[in-house]
């Protein structure tokens, strides 16, 4: 075996002598010519092959300007998702009576309206200067074709699917290209020849950064001063909306700035809430966490429920707000991934609010969020999804898991799923509490060997993850963070802490994929430089 291994690894090592010297070479070849516009682009990304194939008709003129360049990109982006649908609506047309296709295909269609909409906020941010803006909305853009590709896996049995899969592959590439190509504008601007493959935190490689900022920066919340424009309540005497959705459907489609103050009074209202994309600047005022409660059980166990859909509440529209109640998942710690709460909602504010659940309660799915003084508990994986969102004075507690607790397991609270380095998504939690529910301490403190507690776990390849100014209670396992499988994403995800304290903040045992963060970058995490906050929350 030894010496068939050995000669792959020669001919490799003299392939890559070979391929070297030749890039050594390509200068001097080309000292004359100034390296075309398309390929100077098309070195910041990931597929460059792809990049030029697909650029080549579009990317002409020699006057181009960097900006102009990434446009086609992301014009190549929308028409493949144009494309994605037709064939995921054939797929639907042709899997009447098969529920698992049917699924798939409804949300994977859910999945590309929503990309569209994101690479239009993208086109217009960018052409109106705001990188920022645009590289957020293109991240969730190619979020979305990522999670259809994925979602058709559970109805991958015809060659329809699996062709439409192929064509779904290569588009997160050429997305992947365009959003790259942002990355490098974002840091390098149009200066292309300092354009190269995106790199993160893990290579050493830390982003422009506005300023140096001071410590923990913005720190607003939901509004003080909102008035309501309608209400929830229980009372049969009371003029009121009597659940929380109709009250959702009352607010206006693609309205303006304003918002659409929802107040929800006291009462356990059990329903599934869903704030659609259109209903943008929806506000659920509540009277309280634990007073004003929304409860649901759906569970993936179900047929026809996948995670995305398990959510008690869900919310896609825009500038979404929430402050004072308790939304829960009651399916219980032995039905795998209940959802409570799951956000897609841009530029989204929630305060005082508690997100009660087991496996998969809070699915911060995508987009800019911002949780301020939230209680969040569940056992498995319980923060999770691929948006870029910022816990700030948070309390973060671990449930039992299982039915019969003391069989114990391990819990993480983290699931971040990035799936590209390009992506300006990750979470970070700032000045947040980590501890368990009185219940688990007992457990925990009879047994910790059993009921072992991580900050998180990679969901995918680019998984980010920092603790900054956090106490960490004694039910940490010292090691800190947890692998997903095997050793994968482990090179690649970036796992950081910073300033915390308490029994389980000490880092000398963490896991070799475990960063401190040094302090001169900490400003990386900031309110303002991760989420821009200071453009949208207010003070
Ligand atoms: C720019 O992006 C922000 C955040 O996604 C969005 O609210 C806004 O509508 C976008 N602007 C334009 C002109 O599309
Ligand atoms: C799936 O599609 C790929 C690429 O189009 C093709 O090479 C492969 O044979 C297909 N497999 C099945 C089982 O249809
Ligand atoms: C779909 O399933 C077929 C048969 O199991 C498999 O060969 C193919 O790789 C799958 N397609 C994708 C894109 O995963
Ligand atoms: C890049 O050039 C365009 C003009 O082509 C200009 O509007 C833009 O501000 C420049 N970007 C940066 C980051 O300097
Ligand atoms: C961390 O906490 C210290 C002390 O309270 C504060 O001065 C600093 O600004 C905080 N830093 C961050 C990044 O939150
Ligand atoms: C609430 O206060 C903000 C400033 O904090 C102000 O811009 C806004 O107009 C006020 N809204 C109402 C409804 O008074
Ligand atoms: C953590 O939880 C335990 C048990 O409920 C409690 O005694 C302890 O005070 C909590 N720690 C903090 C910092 O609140």
């Amino acid at each position: 075996m030894a010496s068939f291994l050995f000669l792959p690894l020669l001919s490799l090592a003299l392939f890559l002598s070979l391929t070297s010297a030749a890039r050594n070479l390509q200068p001097r070849m080309h000292v004359t010519a100034p390296i075309p516009l398309i390929q100077q682009v098309c070195k910041a990304t990931r597929f460059p092959d792809t990049c030029q194939a697909t650029l080549a008709g579009l990317v002409t003129d020699p006057n181009t300007t960097p900006i102009q360049a990434i446009q086609s990109a992301i014009q190549v982006s929308t028409d493949g998702v144009h494309t994605a649908q037709k064939m995921v609506k054939a797929i639907l047309d042709s899997s009447a009576g098969n529920q698992h296709r049917t699924t798939a295909a409804n949300n994977c269609l859910d999945d590309l309206g929503n990309s569209r909409y994101r690479i239009s906020l993208a086109t217009d941010n960018l052409s109106r200067g705001s990188i920022k803006n645009s590289r957020a909305s293109m991240s969730a853009a190619l979020l979305y074709q990522y999670e259809c590709w994925s979602g058709l896996k559970y109805g991958n049995d015809t060659q329809m699917v699996n062709e439409t899969m192929s064509f779904l592959d290569s588009l997160v590439g050429k997305s992947s290209n365009a959003l790259s190509m942002m990355y490098s504008y974002d840091n390098f601007g149009n200066d292309t020849k300092f354009w190269a493959q995106p790199k993160t935190e893990r290579d050493g490689f830390w982003e422009r950064v506005e300023g140096r900022g001071s410590g923990q920066g913005v720190r607003g919340g939901v509004p003080s001063n909102l008035t309501a424009d309608v209400t929830v309540c229980k009372e049969k005497t009371e003029k009121c909306y009597r659940t929380v959705q109709r009250a959702v459907n009352a607010a206006p489609d693609n309205p303006g700035e304003k918002k659409f103050v929802i107040r929800i009074k006291a009462g356990v209202y059990d329903e599934i809430v869903r704030v659609p994309l259109e209903k943008r600047n929806v506000v659920f005022l509540g009277d309280g966490i634990g007073k004003t409660v929304i409860t649901g059980s759906l569970n993936v166990g179900l047929p026809g429920i996948s995670t995305y859909n398990s959510a008690t509440v869900g919310v896609l529209g825009d500038g979404f707000m929430a402050s004072g109640l308790t939304i829960q998942n009651t399916a219980g710690p032995d039905v795998h991934q209940a959802v409570a709460f799951r956000s897609d909602s841009d530029l989204s504010v929630i305060e005082n609010c508690e997100f009660l659940g087991n496996q998969d309660t809070l699915y911060a799915h995508g987009n800019r969020q911002f949780y301020k003084s939230c209680n969040i508990q569940g056992n498995v994986d319980f923060i999770f999804g691929n948006s870029a969102a910022v816990f700030q004075d948070c309390n973060i507690l671990i449930r039992p898991r299982q039915l019969n607790p003391e069989i114990g397991g391990s819990s993480t609270v983290t699931a971040h799923g990035r799936t590209d380095p390009a992506q300006s998504t990750g979470f970070v939690f700032q000045n947040c509490l980590i501890n368990g529910t009185e219940e688990f301490m007992k457990l925990n403190q009879n047994n910790p060997e059993v009921h072992k507690s991580y900050l998180g776990r990679p969901w995918k390849e680019y998984s980010r993850t920092v603790f900054i100014n956090c106490t960490m209670e004694a039910l940490l396992s010292p090691d800190g963070w947890m692998t997903w499988s095997e050793d994968f994403a482990l090179s690649t995800l970036f796992y950081g802490e910073f300033g915390n304290s308490g029994a389980g903040s000490d880092f000398s045992k963490r896991v070799p994929f475990s960063s401190k963060i040094p302090s001169e970058h900490v400003n990386t995490y900031s309110v303002q430089n991760f989420i821009q906050g200071n453009e949208w929350i207010s003070t």
